[in-house]
């Protein structure tokens, strides 16, 4: 499949106003992507466990203009109130999808978000939000093209997100996405995220997800420039490199159930993806103190205990903390034990593996 293949040709149906919803979730990346080259290609693959109750939910009200517009005719809302701060990042994004919706200036949108973690949890929104929005436009393109299979409908989906932020496009399925072109992975493609084909041992299924909100504040990096000091970084081939192996081996790890191997590789995959911004130039560190002293805590209580339970880290100082259903009470225990007191204001967010995106309303 290439770019081209999601520009549509002319619309059969005239469709003049209607309203769609869907809610889609977060997700966290096991092998990660970091770094990227023009228009959100990354520059490796990766995976990620779609998670469950980290959740936007997003309505669009549609009515179609007299006349095409000039420009994007929009109002933005965020749980119930106009957020005018919002909008230019929706306007990049609608920028960047028209050539694949070429309906959106011929409508005016009322886009109404809301999400399910609290309001500045550090908890970044954008693969939720962004994956949400795209799933919108396509339930309109759907209206407008009642033809178009289920196939190309979460493959579109996916690729729109993708455009508006990279791991958006591992939003909209579950519960394992991958995305971006890998040697041993049929179909993998880097214009949209996969559901992840191979075999998965059932100890995967309905794995924790205990987020440690250890820092609620704004980023001091943001990931677009994260993702941009990757070129001509001095590490970059080899972590490009690596990434393909990790996602080899996770193949067996998957297969087998190996859940040593499975720890090795997703807490080498968080430290990795720190080690890159530490050795970026300019550098920069996003864990805070309270980031290692929980990451020290999971080690000595792996060592005592034979538990299972792992770390992973997206940009930032939270910590993800894995574990498989089997092990949940012992995990969760140790957690509020020993865990939480390392958040800020004893905050966390019990999550798990997901099925993906779920249309509310059309
Ligand atoms: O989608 P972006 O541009 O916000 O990048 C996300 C990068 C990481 O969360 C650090 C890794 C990943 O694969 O999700």
């Amino acid at each position: 499949m290439t770019e081209t293949d999601f520009i549509p040709s002319a619309y059969p149906t005239i469709v003049l106003e209607g309203t769609v919803e869907w809610k889609s979730p977060s997700n966290i990346a096991l092998v990660k992507y970091w770094g990227k080259k023009e228009n959100q290609i990354p520059a490796n693959p990766s995976i990620s466990f779609t998670l469950d109750a980290c959740a936007t939910t997003t309505a669009v009200t549609y009515k179609k203009l007299k006349e095409k517009g000039a420009n994007f005719s929009f109002d933005l809302s965020f749980e119930g109130k106009p957020k005018e701060d919002f909008k230019p990042k929706i306007e990049i994004f609608l920028a960047r999808i028209e050539k694949y919706l070429p309906f959106l200036k011929s409508y005016h949108f009322n886009i109404d978000t809301s999400n399910s973690f609290p309001h500045s949890s550090g908890i970044a929104s954008s693969a939720s939000g962004m994956s949400a929005l795209a799933l919108c436009f396509m339930s309109l393109e759907k209206e407008l093209n009642p033809e178009i299979s289920a196939n190309y409908f979460k493959n579109k989906a996916s690729f729109l997100a993708r455009l508006g932020s990279g791991s958006a496009c591992r939003s909209i399925e579950g519960p394992l996405v991958q995305w971006g072109k890998h040697k041993n992975t049929n179909g993998s493609t880097d214009l949209f995220g996969i559901k992840y084909p191979h075999k998965v041992h059932p100890v995967f299924n309905n794995y924790q997800d205990t987020i440690l909100l250890v820092d609620k504040g704004q980023k001091q990096v943001s990931s677009t420039v994260g993702h941009n000091l990757m070129h001509n970084h001095p590490y970059a081939a080899q972590r490009f490199a690596q990434a393909h192996t990790n996602l080899d081996d996770l193949q067996t790890v998957f297969e087998e159930g190996d859940l040593k191997k499975f720890i090795e590789i997703v807490e080498s995959e968080a430290l990795t993806l720190h080690a890159m911004m530490m050795t970026s130039m300019p550098y920069f560190i996003l864990m805070k103190p309270n980031t290692l002293e929980i990451i020290n805590k999971i080690w000595e209580f792996r060592t005592i205990t034979k538990s299972n339970i792992c770390f992973t880290l997206d940009a930032g100082a939270n910590v993800h903390v894995l574990y498989p259903e089997s092990e949940k009470e012992q995990a969760f225990q140790f957690i509020k034990d020993q865990l939480i007191a390392y958040c800020e204001n004893e905050q966390y967010l019990c999550d798990r593996i997901g099925l993906g995106a779920k249309q509310l309303y059309n």
